[in-house]
C-alpha cells in the first residue's frame, strides 16, 4: 500500500486531533479523513435504528447497509450517512456516550479499517482516529499522538459546547472523557496506543497553531 504520503493522527478524546489534522491538511492541500466520524456515523445509525450496540454481528450488518461520507466544507467536513446529512447529529451527548462501544467490535472495525485504507488511497492524506498509525496506515510517513490532560481537554469541549449554545457541565465532560479514554485504551481490539515510532505532542499548554505548526515542520521534513 502507497503510504508514503500519509500522515497519522492519533490520540484520545479531545486532544484537539480533528481541528489540527483539517488545518494541516489544509495547509499541505492533502484530504483530510475523520475516522472518529465514521464510527459516529454508525452508532447514530444504530440508536436510531434500535439496534443493539453491544452485539458486533448486528452492528456489522447495519454497518453494511450504510454510505458513510465525508465531504470536507471549509470550516467543517460534512458527514453524509446514505446521502443524508447527519453532521451535528453524530456529535450528540448521546453518540459521545455510545461510540466507544460501538467502535469495540472487531467485525465492525474490519470493515471501517478497510473503507479507510481505501479513502487514503485517493492521494495525499491526513487521517485522525485512535489506531491509524498501529493499523490503519503502519506505514504512514509521518505519525503524530497527540495529547493533553484530562482537565484541558474537558475545558476545550465545554468552551465548545458552550459556544455552540450546547447544555455543557464541565465535571460531567470530564469523567466522560476519562471514561471513554479508558475504554478507548483497554478494548481488546486495536486499542487507542502510541505507535512506536508516533512523535507525541502533549498540546495542554500549546495553541492550535503551535501545534499545527510543529506538525508541518515534521511533515515537511519527512516528506520533502
Ligand atoms: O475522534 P472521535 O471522538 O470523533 O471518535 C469517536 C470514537 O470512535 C472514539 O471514542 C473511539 C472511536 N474511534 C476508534 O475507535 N478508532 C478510530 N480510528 C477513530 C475513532
Amino acid at each position: 500500500m502507497e503510504e508514503r504520503l500519509a500522515i497519522a493522527i492519533d490520540g484520545p478524546a479531545g486532544a484537539g486531533k480533528s481541528t489540527v489534522a483539517k488545518l494541516v491538511a489544509e495547509k499541505l492541500s492533502f484530504l483530510y479523513i475523520d475516522t472518529g466520524a465514521m464510527y459516529r456515523a454508525l452508532t447514530y445509525a444504530a440508536l436510531r435504528e434500535d439496534i443493539s450496540l453491544s452485539d458486533g454481528k448486528e452492528m456489522r450488518q447495519l454497518l453494511d447497509s450504510l454510505t458513510i461520507r465525508l465531504v470536507n466544507e471549509k470550516a467543517y467536513t460534512k458527514v453524509l450517512l446514505n446521502n443524508e446529512e447527519v453532521t451535528e447529529q453524530i456529535r450528540s451527548n448521546e453518540v459521545n456516550q455510545h461510540v466507544s462501544l460501538a467502535a469495540s467490535h472487531q467485525a465492525v472495525r474490519e470493515e471501517m479499517v478497510e473503507r479507510q485504507r481505501l479513502l487514503a488511497k485517493e492521494g495525499q492524506v491526513v487521517l485522525d482516529g485512535r489506531d491509524i498509525g498501529t493499523h490503519v496506515l503502519p506505514n504512514a510517513k509521518l505519525k503524530i499522538f497527540l495529547t493533553a490532560s484530562v482537565d484541558e481537554r474537558a475545558k476545550r469541549r465545554h468552551e465548545e459546547q458552550v459556544k455552540k449554545g450546547i447544555d455543557s457541565d464541565l465535571e460531567q465532560l470530564k469523567k466522560d472523557i476519562a471514561r471513554r479514554d479508558e475504554f478507548d485504551s483497554t478494548r481488546e481490539v486495536a486499542p487507542l496506543k502510541k505507535a512506536e515510532d508516533a512523535k507525541e505532542l502533549d498540546t495542554t499548554s500549546l495553541t492550535i497553531d503551535e501545534v499545527v505548526e510543529a506538525i508541518i515542520d515534521l511533515a515537511k521534513e519527512r516528506i520533502s
